[in-house]
């Protein structure tokens, strides 16, 4: 093990999205913005900013026109990004000022069907135009392939679905197909079959992970992404949030956690440690309460003012 670890990683962060999806009480516009500004502070190169989905569906982001409004893509800084189901999102997406936009739909039929009332193919073909839509426009399009360690339905899913799906979403024009383990179910001797599996059908490099911790078996998962040349990890601050249409799937991997360890084992990310521990404690007081992330709580207790 740890022979050919890569010297570098991108951290996407997910929190104003993934994170935030999931309150209860709506997070005002105002404090999503302070918060996104203080990840773009903290040195995070990648932000998914909002989400264009149904307002209905998701409530805690009804506000992503003016989120994303505020967000004007900069040549210099983070690159600003944001969900998109359809397009009526995408049209949305692209009023706003986006030039980067990430699809999803998931392994299994049912997680697909309960998150975004499609079957799998008939989200191919909603996904048709997006993509066409993005090509057009020079709009980057990431993509997202859910439940692929496990789903809240259907139980185990067969890698060979999440294989065909990763495929067909690069065929589609996607650049990158972040593998999610919504429901935190995974394991590291799981993510070896996984990944031998799908980057036997498309190339690794297009890989990324977006692993839970509902069960602390997150870094466990990422480490082995890493010995795979996996270069991209998805993970929200302080661990917030999770997929709502996922019984059971809170917990994001923490960004600091993720942080902490790549630092540790001398892998580069170009993110300010303590920095985003100010963005951690920022989100611990806008939603008043203490967060998941552990490293988090660790780092907050050690400074000097922590008593
Ligand atoms: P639907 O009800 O089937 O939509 O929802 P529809 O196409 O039948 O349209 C119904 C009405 O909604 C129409 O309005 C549309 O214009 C409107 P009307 O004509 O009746 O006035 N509409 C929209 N309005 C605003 N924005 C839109 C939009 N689309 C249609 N984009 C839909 C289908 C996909 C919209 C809905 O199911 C939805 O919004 N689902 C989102 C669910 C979601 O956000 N889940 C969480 C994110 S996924 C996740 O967290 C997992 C991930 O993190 C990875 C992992 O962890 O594995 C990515
Ligand atoms: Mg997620």
């Amino acid at each position: 093990m740890f022979d050919r670890l890569p010297e570098r990683v991108q951290v996407y962060e997910v929190g104003p999205r993934d994170g935030l999806q999931n309150e209860k009480a709506f997070v005002s516009t105002e404090d999503k913005i302070r918060l996104i500004d203080a990840l773009a502070a903290a040195g995070l190169g990648r932000v998914e900013i909002t989400s264009f989905v149904h307002p209905r569906w998701i409530p805690a982001l009804a506000d992503a026109d003016r989120v994303a409004g505020h967000y004007p893509q900069r040549a210099d800084g983070p690159t600003w990004t944001a969900l998109v189901p359809n397009m009526r999102g995408f049209e949305r997406a692209l009023k706003a000022g986006m030039r980067e936009v990430a699809v999803f739909m998931s392994a299994s039929e049912t997680h697909n069907q309960r998150n975004i009332n499609k079957s799998r193919d008939e989200t191919y073909a909603a996904f048709e135009p997006v993509f066409a839509g993005c090509a057009e426009h020079g709009i980057a399009v990431r993509a997202y392939v859910s439940t692929v360690w496990g789903c809240p339905y259907e139980g185990e899913v067969d890698p060979a679905a999440a294989a065909d799906v990763a495929a067909r979403l690069l065929a589609l024009g996607a650049y990158q197909i972040s593998l999610g383990d919504t429901i935190g179910v995974g394991t590291p001797l799981q993510t070896r079959r996984l990944l031998d599996r799908i980057g036997a059908q498309v190339p690794l490099e297009t890989l990324a992970m977006h692993m839970h911790d509902t069960r602390g078996t997150a870094l466990a998962n990422c480490v082995v992404g890493l010995e795979y040349g996996v270069t991209t990890f998805d993970a929200s601050i302080a661990g917030l949030g999770g997929c709502p249409y996922a019984p059971g799937a809170s917990g994001n991997l923490a960004t600091e956690d993720l942080v902490y360890m790549l630092h540790g084992m001398g892998i580069e990310t170009g993110i300010d440690l303590d920095r985003l521990v100010d963005a951690g404690a920022l989100a611990q007081r806008l939603l008043g309460r203490t967060l998941p992330g552990r490293a988090l709580q660790a780092l907050l207790a050690g400074r000097p003012s922590a008593g």
